[in-house]
Order: structure tokens, then sequence, then C-alpha cells
């Protein structure tokens, strides 16, 4: 799953530097969370957690790397979503959204340290 893994993060690279840009032409800062998150827990997170995986395949070629891999794929755009409500005040719906999206990944972060303490031992 490491190359996977690295690959969708190159995507949210690109999302995250256009919106980004955008956002700071358009001086439109209510959407900088949105900016934030699409590059720290799309591109940052993602790659890291791809090259963890490529490292250690013994953990990323697993049925938990794969599970993490949707919820955190589901989630996160969710979140981003919700994010992008919020800058319009748009509460009522945005709020589970947020809650969802959040859970989804909090969820994957676990299986993420689950799977890590499981399957990587330390190299001699
Ligand atoms: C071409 C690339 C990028 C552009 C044009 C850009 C632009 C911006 C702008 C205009 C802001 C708002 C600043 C403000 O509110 O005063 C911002 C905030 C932020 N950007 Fe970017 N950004 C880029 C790439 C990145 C990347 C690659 C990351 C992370 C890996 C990143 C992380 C952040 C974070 C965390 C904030 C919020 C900072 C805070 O809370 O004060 N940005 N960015
Ligand atoms: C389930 C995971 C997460 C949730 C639900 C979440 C939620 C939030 C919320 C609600 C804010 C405040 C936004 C605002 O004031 O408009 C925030 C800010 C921020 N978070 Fe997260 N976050 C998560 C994960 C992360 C991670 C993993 C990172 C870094 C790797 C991160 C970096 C930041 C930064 C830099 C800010 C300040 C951005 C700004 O200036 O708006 N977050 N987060």
């Amino acid at each position: 799953m490491g190359a996977r893994f690295i690959q969708v993060s190159v995507i949210y690279f690109l999302i995250g530097v256009v919106v980004g840009l955008v956002m700071g032409i358009a001086e439109q800062f209510q959407y900088t969370s949105t900016h934030a998150h699409i590059n720290l827990l799309g591109w940052a997170s993602l790659a890291l957690i791809g090259v963890i995986y490529s490292v250690f395949p013994e953990a990323g070629n697993t049925k938990l790397a794969s599970v993490q891999f949707w919820l955190h794929n589901i989630g996160l755009p969710l979140l981003i979503i919700s994010m992008i409500l919020f800058a319009n005040n748009l509460l009522s719906v945005g709020i589970p959204t947020a809650s969802v999206g959040g859970l989804l990944v909090i969820a994957s972060v676990v299986l993420f340290v689950v799977n890590v303490f499981g399957k990587i031992k330390a190299r001699t």
C-alpha cells in the first residue's frame, strides 16, 4: 500500500497548493483551515505513511493498511467539505459532516498505530 498512499498524497499536494494560491490571490482567508488540512492531512500525512509503509512492507502490505487507506480517504474529503461549509457559515450541515469525517480519519490513525506496533519489529 506504500505506493498507493504516496500516489494519493501528491494529488492532495496539487489541490492544496492550488487552493493556497487561489485563496491568497482572492484574499479569502476563511479557507485557511481547508487549505491547511488538504496539505497536512492529505499531502504530508499520507506521504509520510506511504514512506513508512514502503520502508516496512510487512506493515504496508496488510489488510489493515488497506482499510486504513479507505477510512482516511473517505474521512478526509468529508472533513475538507465540512471546512468549506464552516467557511460559508453552513454549520447545520458542517457539524455532522465534520463529525463523521473527523471520526473516520481518527479511526484510520488508530489502525495505523495498531499496524505499526503489531507488524514492525525493531531491526538489528
Ligand atoms: C504554492 C503553495 C502554497 C501557497 C500559495 C500557500 C498559501 C497560503 C496562504 C495564503 C495562507 C494563509 C495565510 C494567512 O492566513 O495569513 C496559508 C496558510 C497555511 N498554509 Fe499554505 N500555501 C502553500 C503551500 C502550503 C503547503 C505545501 C503546506 C503544508 C505542507 C501549507 C500549510 C499551510 C498552513 C498549515 C497554513 C495555516 C497557517 C496558520 O494557521 O497560520 N501551505 N497558505
Ligand atoms: C481528525 C483530524 C483533525 C481534525 C478533526 C482537525 C480539526 C481542526 C479544526 C476544527 C481546526 C480549527 C480550524 C479553524 O480555526 O478554522 C484545526 C486547525 C488546525 N489544524 Fe487540524 N484537525 C485534524 C488533524 C490535523 C493534523 C493531523 C494536522 C497536522 C499534521 C493539523 C493541523 C492543523 C493546523 C496547522 C491548524 C491551524 C490552521 C488554521 O490556521 O486554520 N490538524 N484543525
